[in-house]
């Protein structure tokens, strides 16, 4: 069977990117499957890096074909500007090698008005989106209000039709939100171009998608944010209004679950979340500002999409064990391994304490897990930089019992271990 999902098994930015984009090196295809300019996917070829938001990771490896899927929500404004910025760099973006499917849905700009005014008026408890239109683009496809791609087709209509819609999101703008409207009119030349630009682009995602796989054609799915963010199996509200699990990959790309034989987890060596909502190993303390970084490299822990720092926090396998469980994961990819490189010890959680009693399996709701208090075990750490380590037998003692230990605490093999953001600073175990 052809396909592999990745998906993120923590809160996102887990290093999906670089390891789609590794993976693309034997696939034919990459397919990303939900989200959209809220993900920021970093992959850095030599010297060069680049930071993706809509377009899959497998771009940068000439010979494989891009999909978006349906289940993406897109601002063509954006996605014109990130295709124009990869050819400019040199890559191939040509038509032939990227489709939209026509049935994913538009980010108008009164999805971004009604975001940041949601968010606004949530106060205390807001949700910390990106404020790219997300929800409010993901809102109108569930109310059956929305715009799919495919109309970018006939792009004087697909104008009309955009500002239609911005004229409706004005009223919740106006009454509900008491916010500032949006001009049905401001943006429509560039709407316009952009349909134009994007048109050729079109296609039927999922029917291209099953041919490929019928034809043996090696499938990479790149899910983007992670499983803690999924609307249905993060920790809700404080999620994404997509399916960032590995069933939206199926209804996301319109595949079926037969093809797929590896789903595969990516996880940061420790854990790592932007915006609110619940983290029970957040470190406040110089732990988590030395796992964060200064912002002096590029890897250090600040949004690629927002530029705000992450909070940062030991690894949590209670979190990881509940990935493996939703998405059904066959392996494991451990990320940013090198980070942990002259901590003197390493705590790994592996349950909770709530009101006196062990807690095993992640709580669902907020208000459960906000009253848990991990339980660590701990590890010794290693002193030497790992960056330049590329077989397991050349890792330190502790670095590899350190992996050692995360596979025996979710059951699943780590397959791929990560020293660096650079294609090749890659360890397979
Ligand atoms: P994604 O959203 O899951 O694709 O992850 P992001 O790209 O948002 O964040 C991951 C960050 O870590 C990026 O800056 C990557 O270049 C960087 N990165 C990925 N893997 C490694 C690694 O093994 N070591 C280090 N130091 N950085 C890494
Ligand atoms: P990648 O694909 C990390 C978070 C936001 C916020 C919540 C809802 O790069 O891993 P949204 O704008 O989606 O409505 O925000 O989800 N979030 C991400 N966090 N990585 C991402 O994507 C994210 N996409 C959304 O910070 O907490
Ligand atoms: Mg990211």
């Amino acid at each position: 069977m052809p396909a592999q999902v990745i998906v993120g098994a923590q809160w996102g930015d887990e290093g999906k990117g670089r390891v789609a984009d590794w993976l693309a090196a034997k696939a034919d295809m990459v397919a990303r499957y939900a989200g959209g300019d809220n993900a920021g996917h970093t992959v850095r070829v030599g010297d060069d890096t680049f930071k993706l938001h809509l377009v899959p990771s497998g771009v940068l490896h000439t010979g494989v074909r891009c999909v978006m899927g349906g289940g993406m929500v897109i601002n063509p404004i954006k996605l014109v500007g990130e295709i124009k910025g990869l050819a400019e760099r040199g890559v191939d973006v040509s038509p032939q090698r990227i489709t939209l499917a026509e049935t994913a849905q538009i980010i108008t700009p009164a999805h971004v008005a009604l975001d940041g005014a949601d968010e606004a008026q949530r106060g205390s408890s807001a949700i910390g989106t990106t404020k790219r239109g997300i929800g409010p683009a993901y809102t109108d496809k569930a109310a059956r209000t929305g715009i799919r791609a495919g109309a970018m087709r006939d792009p004087d209509m697909f104008v009309r039709r955009v500002s239609e819609r911005i004229s409706q999101s004005n009223e919740l703008l106006s009454k509900i939100y008491n916010a500032p409207t949006v001009d049905p009119l401001a943006s429509a030349d560039e709407l316009h171009a952009a349909a134009e630009f994007l048109t050729p682009y079109l296609g039927d995602a999922s029917l291209m998608l099953y041919e490929a796989l019928k034809a043996g054609k090696q499938v990479l799915c790149e899910g983007a944010q992670g499983t803690l963010l999924d609307l249905d199996h993060g920790i809700y509200p404080y999620v994404t209004s997509s399916t960032a699990t590995v069933g939206g990959a199926l209804t996301g790309l319109g595949i079926g679950p037969r093809y797929i034989d590896k789903v595969i987890g990516v996880a940061k060596a420790f854990s790592t979340r932007v915006g609110g909502g619940p983290f029970p190993t957040e470190l406040l303390d110089a732990t988590g500002d030395r796992l964060r970084g200064t912002g002096a490299n590029p890897w250090d822990e600040y949004g690629t999409t927002t530029g705000r720092p992450r909070r940062c926090g030991w690894l949590d396998t209670v979190v990881l064990r509940y990935a493996a469980r939703i998405n059904g994961l066959t392996d494991l990819v451990i990320t940013k391994l090198d980070i942990l490189s002259g901590l003197d010890e390493l705590k790994i959680a592996d349950s909770y304490t709530r009101s006196g009693t062990t807690v095993r399996e992640s709580p669902t709701e907020v208000d459960a897990l906000e009253g848990c208090q991990p339980d660590y075990q701990t590890l010794s750490g290693w002193s030497e930089p790992i960056m330049d380590v590329r077989k397991l037998a050349d890792l330190p003692a502790q670095a590899r019992a350190y992996v050692q230990r995360i596979e025996e605490l979710t059951a699943v093999p780590v397959t791929l271990i990560t020293v660096g953001p650079a294609r090749d600073q890659t360890v397979v175990p």
